[in-house]
């Protein structure tokens, strides 16, 4: 069981908690193969408490091949090898817990890797057969069933489905892959696998994890008959959301009420935040209704641009649609799938859905003012209400590596795509923590990280940051102790406040505003402020600059 929790405001802590995201492979590395792993997460969990969060979600650190960095699970009850042991795992969530920080979990619900022994023992069954009906087999088209049963396609590119070799060597059946033909999706109609998720979450559970985070929880459930896409789009291009054979089908939310009546059967009730690329959200919402899911990633802010009105229209969108059914939002700037933020605000204003690194590299970026708008960006979402998401290296500043050589990507897209598409690694390079040179204290031994550290970030290690008061990791350490501190800040409600063109404003009661410029010009600070803490200087008469965020108290505080 967790100690007390460092939030100790009376709402459930999942209300307003900052949840540090760590990939681990890419975390620290404590045993010298350049790989993170979970003794180099333990060793590193001091610098997490200290950062103020008040818990981590792990990603995926169960067994598996790698297909896909670890979203391919072949035991879910079980480590990976490369990330330690079990009881490794244990006396980790032992040591987050004894530091007050909360510990979940990566759930890969709708697929798993095709070395799992369910998927083992349905190649070796018969069409039709009890083992089969677990994942979603069909039959071929055309002559000789020689062709895909539909015309889904895998999200890292190619058909959605493989044809498998039967036992006498001749092609069988077809089986279904929304990602990499190593990710075989598995069959939700199926009580059996609801039956062993269930057992898989109260494993978890019963060691100690507070919550999951749940991958693809938008593609459980798949159309009858498996129809033909079409030419239906994803994301739907019109204002209204589309009757998608597979995504974010009505089907998955009896899923989910089935997973909170289990959560809730602790005494310290476990909780859940869905990963769901759904079309608005209102459609997100769904998940967090009061029986479902407790919590939801709100991608819309993400792929919002840098530009007050979509931005504004963004969080007013997400605060109506959440506080429709009574669930908090949660803001999230970048994770392992996004390009980092500080390499999207480079790019011009205005581009909504730079979510792939292909979709920028074309466009001129602008290195000088971003660091600013990422660090403005941190301020916006650390001073809205809910739950906000740290991305490992964002409280470091980091921009993507967007010059991998070709030759080193992982990223299942890069092959999948023919090579035309370079994948999410760039958002994926180990980081770094002290030194002047690679492998940057990533490794205790020295020894080089699985993707290369660019030489740049010699001034971004924690070491190189810690103590310097302009840095970005001094800004987030502020702004997280302050949000802690706060009685304004986290639950509860806000109100917008009039702003200049360009700039946005809002108050927290008691006695806080937040006043955020992304126009050319200054923007006053409201009458009678107090500075708090800004994401750069101010003007000499108090304003907020271009690209900053302020904090101010304000009077008429309770
Ligand atoms: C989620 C994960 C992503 C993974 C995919 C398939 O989107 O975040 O990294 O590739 O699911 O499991
Ligand atoms: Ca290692």
């Amino acid at each position: 069981m967790p100690t007390q929790p460092r939030n100790s405001r009376p709402a459930p802590w999942w209300r307003s908690a900052v949840i540090y995201q760590v990939y681990i492979r890419s975390f620290a590395d404590g045993n010298g193969d350049g790989i993170g792993d979970i003794a180099g997460l333990r060793a590193r969990l001091a610098h997490l408490a200290d950062l103020g969060v008040d818990a981590l979600w792990i990603n995926p650190w169960y067994p598996s091949p790698m297909k896909d960095a670890g979203y391919d699970v072949s035991d879910f009850r079980a480590i990976e090898p490369l990330f330690g042991t079990l009881e490794d795992a244990q006396a980790m969530i032992v040591d987050a817990h004894e530091l007050g920080l909360r510990v979940l979990l990566d759930i890969v619900p709708n697929h798993v890797s095709d070395q799992h022994a369910w998927f083992q023992e349905a190649l070796a069954a018969a069409p039709g057969s009890r083992e089969r009906a677990r994942f979603i087999f069909r039959d071929g088209c055309g002559p000789e069933g020689a062709q895909p049963p539909n015309d889904w396609r895998s999200t890292f590119g190619g058909a959605a489905w493989t044809r498998v070799t039967d036992g006498d060597g001749h092609p069988g059946q077809w089986y279904l892959h929304l990602f990499a033909p190593e990710q075989p999706d598995v069959n939700w109609t199926n009580p059996e696998v609801r039956e062993e998720f269930d057992q898989t979450m109260r494993f978890w559970f019963e060691m100690g994890v507070d919550g999951f985070r749940i991958d693809v929880a938008h593609g459980l459930a798949k159309a009858e008959g498996l129809p033909d896409i079409g030419a239906l789009a994803w994301p739907p291009v019109d204002a209204e959301p589309v009757d998608h054979p597979h995504w974010d089908r009505d089907d998955v939310h009896e899923i989910y009420r089935g997973w909170r009546a289990l959560a809730d059967a602790y005494d310290d009730p476990r909780v859940f935040v869905a990963e769901a690329w759904v079309h608005n959200p209102d459609r997100l919402a769904l998940y967090i209704r009061g029986d479902e899911l407790h919590t939801a990633f709100n991608f819309d802010f993400l792929l919002s641009p840098w530009l007050a009105e979509p931005m504004r229209d963004s969080i007013v969108a997400s605060l109506e649609a959440h506080e429709g059914v009574g669930a908090p939002p949660t803001w999230v700037l970048s994770n392992h799938d996004t390009v980092r933020e500080v390499s999207r605000y480079a790019r011009p204003q205005g581009v909504r859905e730079l979510r792939h690194l292909d979709d920028l590299l074309d466009l001129p970026a602008d290195f000088a003012i971003v660091e600013k708008r990422a660090r403005a960006a941190a301020l916006l979402m650390l001073a809205l209400l809910g739950c906000a998401y740290v991305y490992q290296g964002e409280e470091l500043g980091l921009a993507e590596v967007e010059d991998l050589p070709e030759e080193l990507l992982q990223d299942p897209g890069w092959k999948q795509s023919g090579h035309t598409l370079r994948g999410r690694d760039g958002c994926r390079v180990p980081i770094p923590w002290s030194g002047e040179e690679p492998p940057f204290g990533f490794s205790t031994n020295g020894a080089a990280p699985w993707l290369p550290q660019p030489r740049s970030w010699q001034t971004l290690t924690v070491d190189a940051q810690t103590g310097d008061e302009r840095s970005m990791l001094e800004l987030y350490r502020r702004a997280l102790r302050i949000r802690r501190e706060h009685p304004a800040l986290g639950d509860g409600a806000m109100r917008w406040i009039d702003a200049p063109d360009g700039a946005l404003a809002f108050a927290r009661e008691p006695g806080f505003t937040c006043v955020v410029n992304m126009s050319a010009d200054p923007v006053p600070a409201p009458p009678g402020a107090e500075l708090v803490l800004s994401s750069g200087e101010l003007t000499a008469d108090g304003a907020v600059p271009a690209d900053t965020a302020a904090w101010f108290g304000t009077p008429g505080a309770a």
